[in-house]
Order: C-alpha cells, then structure tokens, then sequence
C-alpha cells in the first residue's frame, strides 16, 4: 500500500466546487491584489481566531516579520525564540536585524520549555516569541508571566496550529500579535504561498498592513520604507473557500492521530505527549526513535512516507553560524533532530491506511 507523507486529493475532491467557484469569481472581477476577497477573508480568519484584525501577508515568514517591525523590534535587539522549531521563526527575527537567543524546548511536548526562558533574557531583550510547534500549544501561561515581569512583547508563531487551543483558548489570541502561514501543507492552506498576522492592536494591525505594502497609508503616499508582502485576491478566495472546514480538518486530523496514539505500541518508538490544558491540531504527528533513520527506511521500503522536522538543527545551520553555537551547545534540539520521525497524517486519510501504518510501526 503506498501512503504519502501528505496528499492535499481527499480535501481538494471534497472542496472542488468551491475552490473552482473561488477561481471563477476572481477571474471573472479582474482584480488581483489589494481587493474584497482579500477583506472577506480577513474579517473570517480573525473571527475565527478570536481577535479583532488579521492582515494577509504573502507567507507566515513576512506575517511573523511584519509583526517584529512593527513593534519597534530592530538592530542590537534580541528576541527569544525555540531552539527546535523551523527556520523561519529565527528568520524573522534577522530579518528585522534583531538575534534570535535560542532556548532550549521541552522533549516531550517539543515546545519551548518556559523555565528555560529567564536566563537568556538580557537588557537587550525585546521579545519572545513562543511557536506552537507540530499544531500542540505552548505553555502559555508562564510565557506571558515572563513577558509581564520583563516587559516584553510576546508575538506568536502559529504557522503550526491554525485553531488549536490551550486552556480552551485558540492561540494567537495570547500575545501582542501572531503570525500564521498558510502553506499549502498547513491545517489551513493556500494554492500557494500566503500568511497573516493577527492582533486585537487597531495600530499595530495598521502598522503591519502599511509595511507589507511598500510602507504607504494611501495610495503613493509612503510613511515606512516597507515591503511588498500582501495576501492576494486568488489565495484569498481559495482560503476562504478552506476556512469553514477547518475545524472538521482538524477534528479528522485528531482521529488519525488519536488512532496512532491508541494503536502504536512499540518500545523503540516514544509517541507525542499531549499536555492536558492543550487540544492540538495534529499539524505533525512527531514519533522519536533511536533508530530513526532505520525506521524510516524501513517505512519507506513498505511504501509509507514520512518527514523530519527539522533534520539539522537551526544553530548547526550554516547561515546562522554567527551565533557562535557549536554541537553540544543545545542537546535537546540536538537529539529531537537525530530521533524525531514525521508519520503520514492529512485530511481525509482512510481507518486502513492508518491501520497500515500502526501495524508496519508494531512490527519494526
Ligand atoms: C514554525 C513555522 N514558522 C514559520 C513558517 C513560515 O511560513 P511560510 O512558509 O508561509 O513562510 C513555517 C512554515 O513554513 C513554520 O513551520
């Protein structure tokens, strides 16, 4: 039986009709950037999350960026970020010529350990920005207790976790602002690349919307040097045709991962840990193993696909040799990346494909 790692079919059949209706009434209006599509879903996507303004973007990396420029976070700046999480995270942060401090995460739940967070902050500090890896919330709480004592802005990455609550509270809606992604793998996917940030701020949201587009007010009237970052009518139409299934999207990813949870049963294989204030999205079902590169073969041999996230870890990345971090420096980030292992898990994966997958995993 041949498993993908992810496969977008199951969705794209059931939402054929209105993904072509999107593309349909875009094309049919001859209005690309900057338009009502791009409002409609906007307005959507912050009464779904619980706020009161999201501004499209043209990926989760600018909506992350957009949000750090507009706090004010700039050069000789230092911003706290998970030592395991994607590039992208510290990527913002460099981008608006802050350093990214890494802190060491938790193994079991892969988030941010927030007990690890004081020590690094100096008088630089300006942010932390706490990333709700693989769809489980962090640990909000003592995060946002640090920012308070510290006086520091909190800007969550939620690239992961499109609706995924802690303590029955959707993240994003904890901090001064988050950003989400909305790659075509993500709970909640473009046909290409798009983002938003979102935030209760009325002048940060203003902020990020003029920075994201070439720094103006109005038309040719310019107050930033800003970017070019928008979220545009077609991506717009298509994630507002995803938007009212999300939280069914999500339920069925619970399903699959709640049947890997219940089914895998293997000494060699550790399962994710699921805090119980968190109801997660599931956006990655991450197993560790020691045997990782062996399992994966051996999964890969029996037609399964799997992923690694992430298979060198961001301060052993070449680009960011100018943090001075060396092998060693961070051991959890270092062993999640040598026994982390990624199972297939999507929409609409069948109960004999996920069957399939437990019994390979019982039998390795
Ligand atoms: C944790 C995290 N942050 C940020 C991003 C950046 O999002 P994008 O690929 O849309 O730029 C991603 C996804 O790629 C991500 O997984």
């Amino acid at each position: 039986m041949k498993i993908p790692f992810v496969s977008f079919l199951p969705l794209e059949k059931e939402l054929d009709k209105e993904l072509r209706d999107a593309f349909e009434r875009v094309y049919t209006r001859s209005w690309y950037i900057e338009g009502e599509e791009d409002k409609a879903f906007e307005k959507a996507f912050a009464e779904y999350c619980g706020v009161k303004y999201a501004v499209g973007s043209g990926n989760g990396l600018d909506a992350l960026m957009l949000a750090l420029k507009a706090l004010g976070i700039k050069e000789g700046d230092e911003v706290i970020v998970p030592s395991n999480t994607y590039i992208a995270t510290a990527l913002a942060v460099t981008y608006v010529g802050a350093t990214p401090v890494l802190v060491e995460p938790d193994i079991k739940t892969f988030n941010i350990n927030p007990a690890l967070i004081e020590e690094k902050i100096t008088s630089k500090t300006k942010a932390i920005m706490p990333v709700h890896l693989y769809g489980q919330a962090c640990d909000m709480d003592p995060i946002m207790e640090i920012a308070k004592k510290h006086d520091l802005y909190v800007v969550e990455d939620c690239a992961q976790a499109h609706g995924a609550t802690y303590k029955g509270r959707k993240v994003g809606t904890f901090g001064d602002a988050a950003g989400f992604s909305f790659y075509p793998g993500k709970n909640l996917g473009a046909l290409g690349d798009a983002g938003a940030t979102i935030t209760n701020n009325e002048a940060l949201a203003d902020m990020v919307r003029a920075l994201g587009n070439y720094g103006s007010d109005y038309k040719y009237h310019h107050i930033y040097k800003g970017n070019n970052s928008r979220l545009d009518e077609l991506q717009a139409a298509f994630l507002s045709a995803k938007l009212p299934i999300l939280d069914k999207v999500n339920e069925d990813r619970r399903r699959i991962a709640n049947a890997y949870s219940a089914g895998i049963k293997n000494a060699k294989v550790i399962l994710p840990y699921v805090k119980e204030e968190c109801v997660p999205v599931w956006h990655i079902y991450a197993v560790r193993c020691d045997a990782r590169d062996e399992l994966e073969k051996y999964l890969k041999d029996l037609g399964i696909g799997t992923n690694k996230h992430y298979p060198i870890p961001m301060h052993l990345q070449e680009c960011y040799k100018d943090l001075g971090l060396k092998e060693g420096d961070l051991p959890i980030a270092e062993e999640i990346s040598r026994t982390e292992l990624s199972l297939p898990l999507y929409y609409g994966m069948t109960d004999e494909q996920i069957q399939f997958v437990i019994d390979s995993i019982n039998n390795f």
